[in-house]
């Protein structure tokens, strides 16, 4: 019978994934000056070994000051590219694909994660930046108050999206992704509550996404051109209720339209995160619909689905209503890694697994 979607192949450009479910970029806490430790290849690499199609590097810093903890992992020397490469060879020695989202955490920097207990000499605080400063751009009282980016360190900032685009190449990375989502730097340009610019990087839509523009430009300038590039993004500041002009659905479809043009291949609708005030209503599935919207309006954009996707069932009926061509899974990850195994049970898959857990399920049969 008919393999269910989530378990075909899946190709874009010269990547082809094993399968359609992707693990979402998520924060770990766990580097000390950016470097990838053991837990990001046990805590990766589980993923790959338990058969995800593709797996997301968490939000990695292109500059020191990008970070939204001092914890974070970055990509903006070279001496971070071995324990990066570690984790690559790892993810590919298990069949699995893996890419690593550039970001850049803007007003949203320097703040302190959960479990950190750092000396104030970690941190960063009077060196946050954004594209509009002072006190009224606070993201909020727990954040600092950001000073407004120069046109010359806006090109600063795109060339180290580049270098560490080389850098990912470097390491083996079959894809990355320019983090433009959840408030920070890229989509704080983009959403006019963030962006009171008066040069041309603010104002208009067109001006807005300038930066975000040439990041892109930059980033396929200097990453091989048959490998795929991924942008994530935030469909919606989520604002309406303050009736003020605010990041919006159908912006996100025409930057969508802009940046496929510009080289990048897979859209992926992500939302919110850009102000305090936003009003979410977090529901399963809650952020497909601006997906199904950005596909059905930019034919031929590949667009990945996340949030509150928890099973095998849901995520495939999200492929068969064509409402996005991969599944990204976040928390649902975080409680079990074994995600892609235990959807290909509920689909009554007997899919291709890695060796090791291949066999061991092959023992056990279907159950
Ligand atoms: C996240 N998320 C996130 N998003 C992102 O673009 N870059 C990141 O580094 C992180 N970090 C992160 C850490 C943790 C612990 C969580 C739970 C989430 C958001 C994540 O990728 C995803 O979009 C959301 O969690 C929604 O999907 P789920 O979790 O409902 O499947």
């Amino acid at each position: 019978d008919k393999v269910p979607l989530l378990f075909q192949p899946f190709a874009v450009k010269d990547l082809t994934l094993p399968n359609r479910i992707v693990v979402a970029p998520m924060c770990m806490f766990s580097s000390k000056d950016g470097f990838m430790t053991d837990f990001h290849l046990v805590h990766l690499g589980s993923f790959a070994a338990h058969g995800a199609g593709l797996v997301l590097a968490e939000a990695t810093a292109v500059e020191p000051r990008g970070r939204i903890t001092p914890s974070d992992t970055g990509i903006w020397k070279d001496e971070h590219i071995p324990a990066i490469k570690r984790v690559v060879d790892f993810v590919h020695n298990q069949g699995g694909k893996i890419g690593i989202q550039l970001a850049h955490a803007g007003r949203k920097a320097s703040v302190k994660a959960r479990f950190d207990d750092l000396p104030d000499s970690e941190y960063w605080k009077d060196n946050v930046v954004g594209p509009s400063g002072g006190a009224d751009f606070q993201w909020d009282k727990s954040h600092h108050v950001p000073h407004e980016l120069t046109v010359s360190e806006i090109q600063d900032v795109v060339k180290a999206f580049g270098q560490a685009a080389v850098r990912a190449s470097k390491a083996g990375m079959d894809t990355v992704e320019i983090h433009g989502a959840h408030g920070y730097l890229i989509h704080s340009f983009l959403s006019p509550i963030s962006n009171q610019r008066t040069d041309s990087y603010g104002g208009s839509l067109e001006n807005r996404a300038r930066f975000l523009m040439e990041v892109i430009k930059e980033v396929r300038n200097n990453f091989p051109a048959d490998k795929p590039i991924f942008l994530r993004v935030s469909a919606t500041d989520y604002v309406e209720h303050l009736n003020k002009p605010s990041w919006e659905i159908e912006q996100t479809i025409q930057i969508a339209k802009w940046v496929k043009e510009a080289g990048v291949d897979v859209f992926h609708v992500s939302s919110g995160g850009n102000t305090a005030e936003q009003k979410i209503e977090a529901v399963f599935g809650y952020q497909v619909p601006f997906a199904e919207k950005v596909k059905k309006a930019v034919p031929g954009l590949v667009v990945v689905a996340v949030g509150i996707i928890v099973g095998g069932a849901q995520a495939e009926e999200v492929l068969q209503q064509d409402k996005a061509d991969l599944v990204a899974v976040g928390r649902a990850y975080l409680k079990s890694p074994s995600f892609a195994l235990n959807a290909a049970r509920e689909l009554n898959v007997k899919a291709a697994f890695s060796a090791q857990y291949g066999r061991g399920r092959a023992s056990l049969g279907t159950f």
